[in-house]
């Protein structure tokens, strides 16, 4: 349905000009149901070889099978989208907001347009048959969704009956403060209540007779290196490294920090502080040295489990290489560093009294296990992840509302049985990892796949390889990976069997609407819903997601709230809008899952999320509605980058380019990324005596690389011996975002510039 009569009358008058236009100038034929038209428009034409006017919304997903290079295409609906297939951007824009454009600009154009993924028009909503075996239709999620609003206490507690409680919470056990004006923020679930997240991920199934099944499915970075874990294998994996902590003076409430690659260990190290109430702090495995110890000092842990090496293709990371240039920063916080020895990557260095051998170490320890009731409200994890400043956040998860809402929303956004075979292809690094292949899977008596290697490892087929192998039902995975994915073609997929999928998922970017076609059509042979699942670390858990099989799904569209989740569109000034339209994404009251707090810095805590918008949790994205009350995500309005679905903050690869001795000023801001959906573009400009050359971007690259990870490795240097600012000396970012994107045209009102000029050098200077 199209909702905006002027965009579609538009989107129609251009979708007929352009065809003439372009026809004229390539006398093309033009196939059924679309119009491809191959033409070389001047020096332009070489960035865009291709251009294809659909007719229909049945003609997206041709362009990705057609094999071409690359391709624009016309939706006469809603959207012009241009992509890319073998270049390095991809575009999308709401037809409207060309409204006024001549066509002769727009013709020439198309490649400044900016992809907002998920502004667009919505899409004809797809239905594809599936029944939710909880949920018979939308009115029955309408209900309960209502009720567990109006009753969080009630509903959530009725949910709570799935688990094991050691000591049962008081009927009314929730209570909360989600106002600054009211005094101090806290949010309060299953008071009086207590628990263990991994009695209930581990014991309480092997008590009603699943020991057997597998819990684990580990498939090594090399094809053919896997194997399988049990519950009761895990269990006992788990215990004796409970055992073993516990020997080295870890109680409850004690942090450990993990430096694993992805192997069975990992999520065993979790769920082995999770038992005895140890809280672990995971750092993903492509951190830096500095970035390990800055997390290991702020969460102040005293033991660091980790491994001598991880392999990612073809590539050996010596991690405990790492951790030791990571620990000399922090000398004297850490007394054991536990080292899990990696066949692949054998040889490391020893600090004697320090280090011990994971395999030496709990072949002596039982694998028995005594559990550690905790309060409900007991810390579970930290995990660091990126905010506006230079400084990452410790985000605090607790124990008893954590486990209500990963074991909730993985039982009903995945449909997840017991025994069914589910893959997430996150790093336990990251968020995804935590919730969605650790404890989610696990408190649903799943099997959940832990892959070590990289996707396209030894070539682009391997993700179809594992599901096959595997039989995997549910594949959770991000964007950025299905983009790659497309790129490599259709052959990749096709040549495997993926008769066992029955739902596939997406997460940690808006997803365009073209890459969500292919994951539909191609790999789900459109048999399968789709489920883009909003959320973030602060949420713990998805907030607002579709659920299979219960409403058609229009692509990208995050859609409503689930259970216990109250979505708010703002205005500037806080106020609530009502009906469709744009604004800031916040949520009205807590739910189980919410943070309790960022570690040490409950006031930054405040700040950042409950000053914004008084009352409102505040999510640092910006959605739209459509008149359905879908909820539609359209990207950070911080400054947070995502990066193939990372976070990274602006203001910490900043502060990484000025410890450069020869960078003065760095100013980072986000570009569109056909394949990591944003990269990262740093304007940088040099101190006197020091001349801009190659060798020092390499440098100020490597300089981040060193301070964070390879990962936030800025995309391109752009020398900028001025930066625009303001008279009061404040960057101009929205005029660097512009420049960056090559829409300069579209500068706006540069006038409160110190100095003008800027301006201009910056264009010619351009890389
Ligand atoms: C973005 C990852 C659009 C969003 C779980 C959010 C999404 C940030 C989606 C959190 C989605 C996540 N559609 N955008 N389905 N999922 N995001 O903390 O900008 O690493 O604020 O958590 O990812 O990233 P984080």
């Amino acid at each position: 349905m199209v909702e905006n009569k002027s965009a579609q009358r538009y989107a129609e008058g251009v979708h007929g000009t352009m065809v003439l236009a372009l026809h004229c100038l390539a006398r093309l034929t033009l196939p059924k149901g679309c119009i491809p038209l191959q033409q070389r428009f001047g020096a332009f034409s070489k960035r865009l070889p291709l251009f294809m006017l659909c007719t229909s919304a049945q003609c997206l997903p041709l362009h990705t099978r057609t094999g071409s290079p690359s391709c624009l295409s016309l939706h006469p609906h809603c959207a012009l989208s241009a992509h890319r297939t073998a270049g390095t951007r991809s575009f999308l824009s709401r037809a409207w907001e060309l409204s006024e454009q001549p066509l002769k600009k727009l013709v020439r154009r198309p490649l400044r347009l900016r992809l907002e993924a998920g502004a667009h028009e919505p899409m004809e909503p797809v239905s594809t048959p599936y029944q939710h075996s909880l949920l018979k239709d939308r009115s029955q999620y309408d209900a309960e969704w209502r009720r567990s609003v109006e009753d969080p206490a009630g509903f959530w507690g009725d949910m709570a009956s799935n688990y094991h409680w050691e000591q049962q919470f008081e009927t009314n056990h929730q209570s909360e403060n989600f106002d600054v004006r009211k005094g101090k923020i806290f949010q309060k679930w299953f008071r009086g209540g207590k628990t263990n997240l991994t009695y209930n991920c581990l014991d309480r199934h092997i008590e009603r007779g699943l020991g057997d099944s597998p819990a684990l499915l580990w498939e090594g970075n090399e094809p053919g290196t896997d194997k399988v874990l049990t519950y009761k294998q895990v269990h006992a994996a788990v215990c004796q490294l409970a055992n073993w902590l516990k020997a080295n003076g870890i109680t409850k409430g004690d942090a450990v920090a993990i430096y694993l690659p992805m192997l069975p260990e990992l999520p065993i190290a979790m769920l082995a502080c999770a038992r005895i109430g140890a809280v672990h702090s995971v750092i993903f495995g492509g951190f830096s040295s500095d970035a390990l110890a800055s997390r290991v000092k702020n969460c102040e842990a005293k033991v660091v489990i980790t491994a001598t090496g991880g392999m990612r293709g073809k590539k050996a990371i010596p991690l405990k290489r790492i951790v030791d240039k990571g620990l000399a920063k922090v000398s004297g916080l850490v007394s054991k560093v536990l080292v899990y020895k990696n066949p692949d990557v054998p040889e490391c260095d020893w600090t004697d009294g320090r280090d011990v051998w994971w395999q030496d170490e709990l072949a002596s320890q039982s694998t028995d296990c005594a559990v550690e009731w905790v309060e409900s409200e007991h810390p579970l994890f930290t995990l660091y992840t990126s905010g506006s400043t230079g400084q990452p956040k410790g985000v605090l998860h607790t124990t008893g509302g954590y486990m209500l809402m990963a074991g909730t929303t993985t039982r009903y956004v995945f449909d997840l049985q017991p025994g069914d075979v589910y893959w997430c292809t996150a790093d336990c690094g990251w968020i995804t990892g935590h919730t969605y292949l650790t404890y989610g899977p696990l408190l649903n008596g799943a099997a959940s796949v832990v892959f070590e290697g990289q996707p396209t490892y030894p070539d682009a087929g391997r993700v179809w390889a594992i599901v096959q192998k595997y039989k995997v039902k549910q594949l959770y995975t991000a964007p950025t990976l299905i983009r790659a994915l497309i790129n490599a073609g259709d052959q990749w997929v096709t040549k495997y069997d993926r008769s066992s999928l029955a739902i596939l998922g997406t997460v940690g970017e808006p997803i365009n609407p073209i890459a969500w076609q292919w994951y539909h059509e191609v790999v789900g042979e459109g048999r399968c819903p789709i489920v883009d699942t909003y959320w973030q670390t602060e949420t713990g858990a998805h907030i607002i997601t579709p659920l299979p099989g219960v409403w058609p799904q229009p692509p990208g569209c995050a859609s409503l709230p689930f259970f216990g989740v109250q979505p708010v569109m703002l205005n500037e000034k806080g106020e609530e809008l009502q009906g469709a339209g744009e604004g800031f994404l916040a949520v009205k009251a807590s739910w189980p899952s919410t943070l309790r707090t960022l570690f040490g810095d409950h006031a930054r805590y405040e700040t950042t999320y409950f000053q914004p918008f008084k009352g409102y949790y505040f999510t640092g994205d910006g959605t739209r509605r459509d008149k359905e009350g879908r909820y539609w995500i359209t990207g950070r309005v911080d400054d947070v980058i995502n990066v193939s679905g990372h976070r990274i903050g602006t203001a910490e690869v900043e502060a990484a380019l000025t410890e450069h001795p020869g960078c003065s000023e760095a100013a980072v801001v986000g570009i569109e990324h056909a394949v990591k959906g944003q990269g990262l573009y740093a304007y940088i400009t040099l101190k006197e005596g020091h001349e801009y050359t190659d060798a020092l971007k390499k440098e100020l690259v490597n300089i981040v690389r060193s301070q964070i990870g390879a990962f936030a490795a800025p995309d391109v240097i752009h020398w900028a011996p001025g930066l625009p600012k303001t008279r009061s000396g404040k960057i101009m970012r929205r005029v660097l975002r512009k420049i960056a994107a090559k829409e300069e045209s579209e500068l706006g009102d540069t006038s409160t510039l110190a100095d003008p000029a800027v301006v201009d050098a910056l264009i010619a200077n351009r890389p």
